[in-house]
């Protein structure tokens, strides 16, 4: 063969090699790639289950004028923007609603659209717009178009959610953060959990816990708190401050802490004491006779002055973590615990906890808290047991962590509006303990609490009849208005439930089951388990409220009062 064609084949034959070679290579990285999912079909049927929501306020808009009574709003549920109120602007502006920056809140979701929903006010109305979003807006659990808000309404884009605020309605207290709710949702009454206990009743909802009546297999009745903790840096110290409850453990001032314990499917939880009667916060707000201020004070002296001397700070004395039982006994709950379920951190994004009663010290953040911080925040308890208001007050409008700002710095720097301009009855004496409870430098305040209960006159042999509870009227609940306007519901022992059988039967706003009334101790306890809702006094009830004597519950269209049943009053 000719040399020059044997290379010219040889050449060849190497080249259709080289060709083949790489094709196979080709073939095979593409068949190892992994097929491409086609994304998810937006869900568009049902509402979607709703979570903590990110959202934020949209960055380029400046923030808008201070809020009044007349401006409605609607208020953040959960997420960053939890409490907050985000104002309608009057017309032609209202608010705008989704994803992109241009909207007035910018929402951070993924199920968000761009431009999602809009409200506008139209007349004295106020007009929700969904803006031909992909997933929909959802008014109480029910898809909108253009819907008029009602106040009270439950708005829900994406996984955000907000409540509408109107004109000259009361601003209603902000709710449990989410996080706990959600745990309250896991957990139901009357079943079982961690094996031994059956959950009876829902007490409350903290920042990082809830609150169960729960019963063990020996039948005893005890409190439950389950924490909502994931980090195990906080679940390890949790151990180690759960055993300061053993300490206090007892004491007839101290809700004993039985146990910490850890469930079967991983929740840390406190077996406590159950105690029967209320927080202090359900009875501020009601006057307080001065004898009663005393007692209530004394006694939490006693609680406090026991623990400082175990070296035991409280550090979240507050309405919410005194129990007041059904006889005037007083108990002080979260001891050591509080330091970590809520003690006030603010970081760089999010503001925790309540700084409503944080004593100078701890709101600079000094390293050495002392009894007298615990004797400060009980200052602020008092002072809003004689006046019905807080000492100091974060304002209420604008951006929320300069609001928790400007009231720290409210109690580092400023002195209190003296109790007795508020209100004139608060004699000089509990007015100079008030104030001294409150000095901003710890040594001039107390010494021990057992100083501040003597000072305030306090003496325990009075305790059971400083708070006397009035005797159980018999009573009952009439329909004032509504179709079933004059109809009367005598309240019994055993729980009453009200839903739609009684108050309408054509009205689909009331649900079946929608709202359950029980005897607690010595007062009638309302709790909502409707899909709408259910108002007392104006307020929006959230899981469950202590009724006063002549409460006015809202349902539906139907409105109640709570009465004395004929010849009781
Ligand atoms: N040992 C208890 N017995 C009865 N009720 C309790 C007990 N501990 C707490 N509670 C109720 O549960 C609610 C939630 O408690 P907690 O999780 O400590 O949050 P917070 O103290 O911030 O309200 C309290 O406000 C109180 O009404
Ligand atoms: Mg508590």
């Amino acid at each position: 063969m000719d040399p020059v064609a044997l290379i010219v084949l040889v050449v060849f034959v190497v080249l259709v090699g080289l060709v083949l070679l790489a094709g196979l290579i080709l073939v095979v990285a593409l068949a190892r790639r992994k097929p491409v999912k086609p994304p998810p079909a937006p869900s568009i049927s049902a509402a979607p289950k709703v979570s903590p929501i990110p959202c934020a306020p949209s960055p380029s808009r400046p923030s808008p004028p201070p809020l009044t009574s007349h401006t409605p709003y609607l208020l953040a549920e959960g997420g960053s923007l939890h409490g907050q109120p985000l104002r309608i602007q009057p017309a032609p502006g209202g608010l705008t609603l989704g994803r992109g920056p241009d909207n007035d809140v910018v929402l951070d979701s993924m199920m968000a659209s761009r431009h999602h929903a809009q409200v506008m006010p139209e007349g004295a109305q106020y007009v929700l717009y969904d803006r031909d979003s992909t997933n929909g807006t959802y008014v109480n659990d029910q898809r909108v178009y253009r819907h008029t808000l009602a106040p009270g309404d439950r708005v829900q884009i994406g996984d955000c959610v907000f409540t509408f605020v109107a004109p000259g309605q009361p601003v209603p207290k902000p709710s449990a953060p989410f996080a706990s709710r959600d745990l309250a949702q896991q957990y139901h009454v009357r079943t079982t959990f961690d094996k031994e206990y059956e959950l009876l009743e829902l007490l409350g909802c903290g920042g990082m816990s809830v609150v169960y009546k729960a019963q063990d297999t020996a039948g005893q009745i005890v409190a439950i708190k389950i924490l909502d903790v994931t980090d195990e840096w906080v679940r390890t110290k949790f151990i180690q401050e759960g055993k300061i409850g053993e300490v206090l453990r007892g004491h007839p001032r101290i809700c004993s802490v039985l146990e910490l314990r850890r469930s079967s499917d991983g929740r840390l939880y406190l077996v406590e004491e159950y105690i029967e009667g209320v927080s202090l916060r359900k009875r501020i707000g009601a006057p307080m006779s001065p004898d009663q201020v005393t007692s209530v004070t004394g006694q939490v002296c006693e609680a406090l002055h026991f623990a400082h001397q175990h070296n035991i700070v409280h550090r979240d004395i507050k309405p919410e973590n005194i129990m007041i039982g059904s006889d005037g006994m007083v108990k002080v709950t979260d001891f050591g615990i509080a330091k970590l379920t809520s003690s006030v951190t603010i970081t760089k994004d999010r503001i925790v906890g309540t700084p409503e009663y944080i004593s100078p010290e701890q709101a600079r953040g000094d390293e050495q808290i002392k009894p007298a911080s615990d004797i400060y925040s009980l200052g602020v308890v008092l002072y809003e047991m004689l006046t019905g208001r807080l000492p100091f007050d974060r304002p209420r409008s604008g951006e929320e962590r300069e609001a928790w700002y400007t009231l720290i710095r409210q109690h580092i720097k400023e002195a209190p509006t003296p109790p007795s301009r508020l209100t004139p009855s608060v004699t000089p004496h509990l007015e100079r303990v008030v104030l001294r409870a409150l000095e901003k430098e710890s040594s001039k305040r107390f010494a021990t609490a057992a100083e501040m209960a003597q000072a305030i006159g306090y003496d325990s042999s009075t305790v059971r009849r400083a708070v006397p509870e009035p005797a159980l009227q018999a009573m009952q609940l009439v329909v004032v208005e509504g179709t079933a306007a004059g109809k009367t519901m005598p309240l019994a022992e055993t729980d009453v439930e009200i839903g739609r059988t009684q108050l309408d039967p054509t009205n689909l706003m009331i649900s079946r089951r929608h709202a359950i009334l029980s005897r607690r101790g010595q007062a009638w306890w309302l709790k909502d388990i409707s899909r709408n809702g259910t108002w007392v006094n104006g307020q929006r009830v959230y899981d469950q409220v202590p009724l006063d004597g002549d409460a006015l519950i809202e349902i539906g269209g139907a409105k109640l009062r709570l009465m004395p049943q004929p010849g009781e009053a």
